[in-house]
């Protein structure tokens, strides 16, 4: 190629090109090119990014989405590819670049049930199905999808299965990871990878289907997927306790998993801070026990057994903490609406603090027993480093990923406290470094902690990453900047 050439393969000129062919290709409504119809998918959900695209594609299929990688793969550098499903991440994970040389593809008319099978127990979801669609065709068909984050109504199932999202019943039945039998996905030369198998037992060869569930779309883009599903439970109970301190909340999750650990099917832990925000900023969400409690823990157990006990193994559990006192007071929801009331006060806690101003997110994960010291150690860092920041941990206690979460000082200014981020995570991240953790437990690397890689996932482990990378996307097509730092340097650094 001559330099002319390559300066041509750059042009906007040549985009607009490619983006004419494009829309001929995808037909009507499969192009979005209007500023005015772009502009949401240019910003994600946190405000952390705005970037700027010529074009959003729409393929309808899995077909056109292949062709429309074909002519993006055949266009040389003139368009790279952000594939975009709900845009809930909180990482960057589909944040397009400041440029507009990188077109977003969006899977939000790939949005079809294919199929479920209730005796195979598996269904065959599109990309662009929300979480929450997906979960409520299952039940209507009578199964479980046992999949839950707080982002569902939004999130699809082809960024749910690209970031591996982890969420409230990971104790219980693993990530999405352990719930794929199969995956359709596009790779960066426009080959479509059929492997929509459903079976439980399949050992040909590399799993390429578990290479691209958590490759944030950087290896492949996921069209659609075989689900495990599961018996939906007959017996669900929930409640929510106020317990004096992080050990108190580790102690009640061992007094669950002596009783019964198959019963367990989420072990949510939050702050007292974190619970006054919600009160405070979420309309009807109302902490229903008599006196605020300096932490809290929200259990919810189930089973399939038809026999009505699951009710009593949770008094007897929660009868004895009581007693004890590890528990300082609890309520147990008397029905569904309860149930979700009580899952409202924990599933609204991203949102009130989005509410309460500037707030540094640390998606961390711990081996399980050390959950009690990231929360003191890291609370003390923080407070060490901004006096008076609010410090509002919440998350998965039961599978050792707490979002360590801190919102700005009161009447502090949003912005000198966000320019402080990185000095946060790093606090943050010395102490889960100190406790064998990790930086990213379920949210991913996205574009926001590339930086973090080489010194946590350096050494071979970040050289075999980078070999995969181009051996499946030679030329970087698929969501660039994502995951893998393209300098070793930090963000900020001169
Ligand atoms: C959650 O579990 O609610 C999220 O992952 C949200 C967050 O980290 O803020
Ligand atoms: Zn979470």
């Amino acid at each position: 190629m001559t330099s002319e050439e390559g300066a041509l393969s750059h042009s906007p000129r040549t985009r607009a090109a490619l983006i004419d062919r494009l829309a001929e290709r995808l037909g009507p409504g499969g192009v979005l090119r209007d500023p005015a119809d772009t502009a949401p998918f240019c910003s994600d959900w946190r405000g952390l990014y705005h970037g700027r695209t010529d074009a959003v594609l729409r393929p309808n299929g899995t077909e056109q989405l292949a062709e429309a990688v074909r002519l993006c793969a055949g266009a040389g550098d003139a368009a790279r590819i952000v594939p975009m499903g709900g845009n809930t991440s909180m990482v960057g994970g589909a944040a397009v670049g400041e440029d507009g040389s990188e077109l977003v593809l969006s899977l939000s008319r790939m949005n079809r049930i294919r199929a479920i099978d209730p005796v195979d127990m598996t269904m065959t979801v599109e990309a662009g199905v929300t979480l929450k669609a997906a979960q409520d065709a299952a039940e209507a068909a009578g199964c479980l999808l046992p999949l839950s984050i707080s982002s569902e109504g939004s999130a699809t199932i082809g960024g749910v299965l690209a970031t591996n999202a982890g969420g409230n019943n990971t104790v219980r039945y693993g990530n999405a990871r352990e719930l794929v039998l199969g995956v359709e996905a596009v790779f960066a030369d426009g080959s479509v990878f059929d492997g929509l198998r459903r079976l439980r037992k399949d050992n040909t060869g590399y799993a390429l289907r578990q290479i691209l569930v958590g490759s944030e779309g950087t290896l492949g883009i996921i069209t659609a997927a075989v689900l495990q599903l599961h018996p939906r439970p007959n017996q669900i109970e929930v409640a929510l306790c106020g317990v004096d301190s992080p050990e108190a909340a580790l102690d009640l999750f061992q007094r669950f998993r002596r009783a019964d650990p198959s019963a367990i099917q989420a072990f949510e832990y939050m702050s007292g801070t974190g619970m006054a925000l919600v009160n405070a900023l979420i309309p009807d969400a109302t902490l229903p026990l008599a006196e605020p409690a300096p932490h809290y823990v929200l259990v919810e157990l189930a089973t399939v057994r038809q026999d009505g006990t699951l009710r009593d193994l949770l008094e007897a559990v929660l009868g004895e903490a009581l007693e004890t006192g590890a528990v300082l007071d609890a309520v147990i929801a008397e029905s569904r609406a309860q149930r979700l009331n009580l899952w409202k006060l924990r599933e609204e806690h991203a949102e009130a603090q989005k509410r309460a101003g500037g707030n540094v997110k640390n998606d961390v994960s711990v081996p399980v027993s050390r959950v009690p010291d990231l929360i003191r150690r890291a609370s003390e860092a923080c407070e060490r480093l901004i006096p008076g920041v609010r410090i509002a941990p919440f998350g998965h206690l039961g599978d050792g990923n707490i979002h360590f979460n801190l919102v700005q000082p009161e009447g502090a200014d949003r912005d000198a406290f966000l320019a402080r981020d990185h000095e946060i995570m790093d606090a943050v991240c010395a102490v889960v470094r100190a406790l064998d953790g990790s930086f990213s437990a379920e949210h991913g690397v996205g574009k926001l902690k590339p930086y973090m890689m080489p010194d946590w996932r350096g050494g071979a482990e970040l050289a075999a990453m980078r070999r995969v990378k181009h051996a499946l996307d030679p030329a970087g097509l698929l969501n660039p900047g994502k995951i893998l730092p393209e300098t070793e340097d930090r963000p900020g650094a001169a």
